[in-house]
């Protein structure tokens, strides 16, 4: 499939900005990107989409206006398959109720629990499609899915199964991560360790039905020690391993995702100068997650000091029940920059070519030769104005590998 993609008013990279861009794409990578009036010999005989829409207003009325492109959103944080919801949580916790208590207690995370393992395999498939839909109506192409709601083997294993299946059938590119989230009720710790380090992560790294391994290690969750154990079970299977660090209490996770070279360290709500520095020395991306941050209240992670600091700053939008009901990344987007001090620029990067990278993949998030060709058409001639309006996002249409996903 050859194609040459025209009609594009500004273009980000993400790190650079062209005007009346043009690319040629290629069994669904990029080949070439520039500008419109340079395209090579080559790839003027190739098919072309236009992509410039209809304009509105007096402007250039009947006309056709050029629009904005950027690369495919990549969320590389999602708890995307779940039954049951919060809300009732949500409005305690609105009302004042810490989100450890109400874990300590038995809710939170074990109520969502409890939903899942009532919800057949199938039922979570349709209600993690449906959302995966709704993120692609945002623009994000790829998307990280994680386990965890699951806490028994067999339970992990069913919803691992819905993942893959979520893959397998959904246009977006999905990647598969075991979450060790808690402690289930009624098991010992040392025994649910011992379960997870010999028996879950072995059976998974056999099936191939996950390519990383996190942990929640937390306050209310795992300790670092235990932590520790499962990472390093994963690594000895051959997994990549991510974590959910310094969220509610610091506890020297970032320092071990570092030292264990993990793609990433998510949250970090509570991280301090020290972790940033181990984090840029390591190259382990730092992910931010503005939903869970704001939802429950926590300190706003300092992107801005983080990027100074030579972090690799990505944002995700931890979609899940509790913590996080978002379904927008670009308005994770908007609260980094607000609250984390990032430019617009570097919002998007932190939402594509550096969330690509918390999955370990250099050929996503980005418009350049090689890579692969997911992009969004923004509805506005400026590419960035997703990031303008808040709540009304301009999308017009999102492909992934060339290819018209959302219309
Ligand atoms: O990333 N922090 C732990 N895990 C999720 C929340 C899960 C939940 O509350 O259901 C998070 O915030
Ligand atoms: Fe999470």
């Amino acid at each position: 499939m050859k194609q040459v993609f025209t009609g594009i008013a500004e273009l980000y990279t993400p790190r650079q900005r062209l005007e009346r861009a043009a690319f040629a794409v290629q069994d669904g990578r990029f080949v070439w990107v520039g500008a419109e009036g340079s395209l090579p010999e080559e790839y003027r005989g190739w098919p072309r989409t236009d992509l410039s829409g209809r304009s509105e207003g007096p402007s250039a009325p009947g006309g056709r206006r050029y629009l904005g492109v950027v690369p495919g959103i990549v969320d590389a944080h999602t708890h995307l398959v779940y039954g049951g919801d919060r809300l009732g949580e949500y409005l305690k916790r609105a009302r004042g109720e810490s989100y450890e208590a109400i874990l300590a207690a038995g809710g939170g995370i074990y109520s969502t629990v409890r939903a899942t393992a009532l919800a057949s395999e199938e039922e979570l498939y349709e209600l993690a499609a449906a959302r995966a839909a709704l993120f692609l109506a945002q623009g994000v192409t790829s998307l990280e899915v994680k386990s965890g709601y699951g806490l028994l083997p067999e339970a992990e294993l069913k919803m691992l199964r819905v993942i893959r299946r979520l893959g397998e059938t959904l246009p977006q590119r999905v990647f598969p991560t075991l979450l060790a989230h808690v402690v289930p009720k009624g098991w010992e710790r040392e025994k649910y360790v011992a379960m997870f380090t010999a028996e879950l992560i072995p059976e998974v790294a056999r099936s191939g039905l996950a390519e990383a391994v996190d942990v929640f290690c937390d306050q209310g969750a795992f300790t670092l020690e235990e932590t520790r154990r499962i990472l390093e079970a994963a690594l000895s299977h051959g997994l990549k391993i991510k974590l959910h660090a310094e969220q509610i209490a610091h506890t020297g996770a970032t320092k071990l995702a570092a030292e264990l070279g993990a793609l990433s360290a998510d949250h970090l709500e509570q991280s301090t100068p020290g972790d940033w520095q181990a984090l840029a020395k390591s190259g382990t991306v730092g992910t931010i997650l503005p939903g869970a941050a704001v939802i429950l209240r926590k300190p706003f992670p300092d992107a801005r000091a983080m990027w100074d600091a030579g972090v690799r700053v990505a944002i995700a939008t931890d979609h899940n029940p509790g913590s996080s009901p978002l379904y927008s990344p670009w308005l994770g987007m908007q609260l980094t920059l607000s609250l984390g001090r990032l430019s617009a620029e570097e919002a998007l990067i932190a939402h594509t070519e550096h969330a690509a990278l918390a999955l370990g993949r250099t050929d996503l998030g980005r418009i350049e030769v090689g890579a692969m060709a997911d992009f969004v058409v923004v509805d506005s001639t400026y590419a960035l104005e997703p990031l303008y309006r808040w709540g009304n996002t301009p999308i017009d249409s999102v492909y992934i590998e060339g290819e018209k996903a959302k219309d």
